[in-house]
């Protein structure tokens, strides 16, 4: 078997990220994360591409000394090319396409969605992966889609959101509330606390398999004003409540889409990726779809489920067994479709 090396860049939002995978195998997997975006209660895209330039190399080097490998020994680079924030996504594509014609290996070009889906074949003991076909729902701060996937190269999106991502609409939800950024894991912990029907929020009528949560976060945000006009403590008073409630609802919507696509699709193999995959909620309810409706569920390691360089690296891998590699004019594309 030949041993091949890749290395992996992301540097599509606010974490920079670097990976080798060896014939399959994550050898190293670095994350900077920027901590930066906290004050502002988001990802700021100016500041966000300074701090990759600030972190690339040394991210890179800490990628390689892990894997214990050379740069010598790299059998390509692959990187994010889409989508994301364009400055930061010319770091990394810059970076990779410098790299790789320094060491005159070939450079692969990654589609950030299909990397999310396809971290589900990152080899490792005790993760099932999922056959094909199967759909995959990609959950995060930046994603909501669904995607019918009939192979590693092969696959459409059924679903999305046409506006705010799921993530999105906890970290507004969260800050309506004056809770930290992100704050998905927050209202997380505290909906585990609270009542899931203390108040009713309702779903938004979308078509078919698309989402949408910016009319969510808007009724949230009446809602709150409303009651705190009339108790100035009420979000003190019944935070664990609110969360819970904001919680059930958004998780009643994803789990709402899953069920029409498994039906329009008649595939049961369901796998989940993006930050959201983390949430208990989300979790709790595959689980009773495995019981009540035949599904059969798939969550990676979380390590690479967020944005992670690995998911880049092992789709190089897979692009790489079949020699399809990007030419050095290849750029950035910040609406890179799947
Ligand atoms: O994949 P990710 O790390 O970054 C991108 O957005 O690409 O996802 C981060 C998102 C944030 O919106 C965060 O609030 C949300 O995932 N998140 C959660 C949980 N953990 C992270 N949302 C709900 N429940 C969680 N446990
Ligand atoms: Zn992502």
């Amino acid at each position: 078997k030949q041993n091949i090396f890749i290395l992996g860049i992301e540097s599509s939002c606010d974490d920079t990220s670097a990976a080798v995978i060896h014939n399959g195998k994550v050898l190293s997997n670095v994350v900077a994360s920027q901590k930066i975006h906290e004050a502002y209660g988001g990802v700021v895209p100016e500041l966000a591409s300074r701090a990759h330039q600030q972190n690339i190399v040394p991210v890179v080097h800490q990628a390689l000394k892990k894997a214990n490998i050379t740069k010598a020994q790299l059998s390509a680079i692959a990187f994010t090319r889409g989508p994301g924030l364009m400055g930061s996504l010319l770091v990394g594509t810059s970076f990779a396409k410098s790299l790789a014609y320094g060491l005159n290996i070939p450079l692969i070009d990654v589609n950030h969605m299909q990397a999310h889906i396809l971290a589900h074949f990152i080899e490792e003991t005790n993760f099932k992966k999922p056959p094909f076909p199967f759909l995959a729902m990609t959950i995060s701060g930046g994603h909501t889609q669904i995607v019918n996937v009939e192979d590693y190269f092969s696959m459409t999106v059924i679903g999305e959101t046409i506006d705010d991502a799921v993530g999105e609409a906890y970290d507004k939800s969260g800050k309506i509330l004056g809770l930290g950024y992100p704050a998905g894991p927050e209202i997380d912990k505290r909906a585990q606390l609270g009542n899931p029907k203390a108040f009713t929020f309702t779903k938004p009528k979308v078509d078919g398999l698309n989402f949408s949560f910016s009319g969510l976060k808007t009724a949230i945000l009446y809602f709150i004003q409303k009651e705190t006009k009339a108790n100035p403590n009420f979000i003190n008073e019944n935070i664990n409540d609110i969360c819970a409630s904001i919680q059930y609802t958004i998780i009643g919507i994803l789990i709402d889409k899953l069920k029409k696509a498994t039906k329009a699709t008649g595939i049961k193999h369901i796998a989940i990726g993006g930050g959201v995959s983390a949430n208990s909620g989300i979790r709790k309810a595959l689980q009773d779809g495995e019981q009540k409706f035949g599904w059969t569920t798939y969550i990676p390691k979380f390590e690479y489920t967020t944005d992670n360089a690995a998911m880049i690296a092992i789709v190089g891998y897979l692009k790489f067994l079949e020699a399809n590699f990007a030419e050095q004019d290849i750029m950035a594309s910040a609406r890179l479709k799947i």
